[in-house]
């Protein structure tokens, strides 16, 4: 670990032990860690300690832009969609790196791969990319970030946020992590269990509910510097939401781009049907090294498939839950 590093790494290891840590979705997580609330969150240790290093060495700039996602709400999607609209001139669509990579390596993982050094060995790789822009992409809650990026006041990163039904949100979930589960070899969750968790607000960067409406808020106090996006409005919509985004980082279509169906052909190239079915995305190749596998990213991508597998019951809850959460906030699912 860089010296620089030492004193966070430090300061996490003193405070992981007052932490309380939470009932497994995931067992170790393949050594990503148990969950561990802090600040009224769940989130697992490496993350957390990333978070840490984020506060204490992070160098914002005002050309950076981070996706915000409460995990499996769309981060695959708008991954490929902000990069797509923000490398448009760099490549030919028929030659597109999201033909042959997955959304994954595109974006860094901002909280996850803080740690990772850079050419130098020196400072984190994030520091080392270049300005054009900076995208990231990041699971953590709005009040997780240090001041230097969510102040109102200062020009200094953008943040676009997707969420999403929470029934759909914890269905997707419930599979996903079913999924790590089997490949640590642990038995499957059943879905009674985990709705258990999810309910009382353990899941991974949850409570799920505060995650939504610390974004919801910040969006509505600086919409300049946070769009917030539904899954569902994204689906109905694709074209107009790309155009939204590329407005809301100041990289707007011109009259030349839109005759020649730029935006058009984002979509397609970032639908599900187009992403699932690459090579890169339905096979395991080379992935060793990779905590979640580019197929694991890919289920149905639709709309309301809760009610495959929610008891009428459980929906009922997740309602309530989410109709007394957002009540007088002008949010609604
Ligand atoms: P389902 O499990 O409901 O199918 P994340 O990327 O945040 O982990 O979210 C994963 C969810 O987004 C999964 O939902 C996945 O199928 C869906 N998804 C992945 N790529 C998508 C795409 N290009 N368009 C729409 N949905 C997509």
């Amino acid at each position: 670990v860089d010296e620089g590093y030492q004193k966070t790494y430090q300061k996490f290891d003193e405070i992981y032990p007052t932490l309380p840590k939470g009932d497994g979705w995931w067992g170790d997580g393949f050594g990503v860690g148990q969950f561990l609330q802090y600040q009224g969150f769940w989130i697992p240790s490496i993350p957390l300690r990333g978070m840490m290093l984020i506060h204490d060495h992070f160098k914002p700039r005002p050309t950076d832009i981070i996706l915000s996602t409460s995990p499996k709400c769309g981060t695959t999607w708008l991954r490929a969609l902000i990069f797509a609209i923000i490398n448009r001139n760099s490549y030919h669509f028929d030659n597109h790196p999201l033909l042959s990579s997955n959304p994954q390596d595109l974006v860094p993982f901002f909280e996850g791969y803080y740690i990772q050094q850079g050419g130098g060995g020196s400072t984190s790789f994030i520091e080392t990319l270049p300005s054009t822009p900076r995208f990231l992409s990041s699971h953590l809650p709005f009040s997780f970030f240090p001041n230097s990026m969510v102040s109102p006041s200062c020009s200094a990163c953008r943040f676009v946020y997707i969420c999403r039904d929470p029934k759909d949100a914890f269905v997707s979930m419930w599979h996903f992590m079913n999924k790590l589960r089997a490949r640590q070899e642990l038995p499957p969750l059943p879905i009674e269990h985990a709705f258990g968790l999810f309910r009382r607000g353990v899941s991974l960067y949850g409570p799920f509910w505060d995650h939504v409406l610390g974004f919801w808020k910040a969006s509505l106090e600086s919409p300049n510097k946070v769009l917030f996006l539904k899954y569902e409005h994204v689906k109905r919509e694709p074209s107009m939401h790309v155009r939204k985004m590329a407005e809301f980082l100041e990289l707007p279509f011109s009259a030349e781009e839109e005759n020649e169906g730029i935006v058009e052909k984002i979509v397609k190239l970032c639908s599900f049907e187009n992403l699932s079915n690459l090579d890169v995305n339905k096979n395991v190749n080379d992935e060793k090294h990779k905590f979640i596998k580019n197929p694991e990213f890919f289920r149905k991508g639709q709309v309301g498939d809760w009610i495959n597998y929610l008891t009428s019951e459980m929906a009922d809850i997740l309602n309530q839950i989410t109709k007394q959460k957002f009540q007088g906030t002008g949010l609604s699912f």
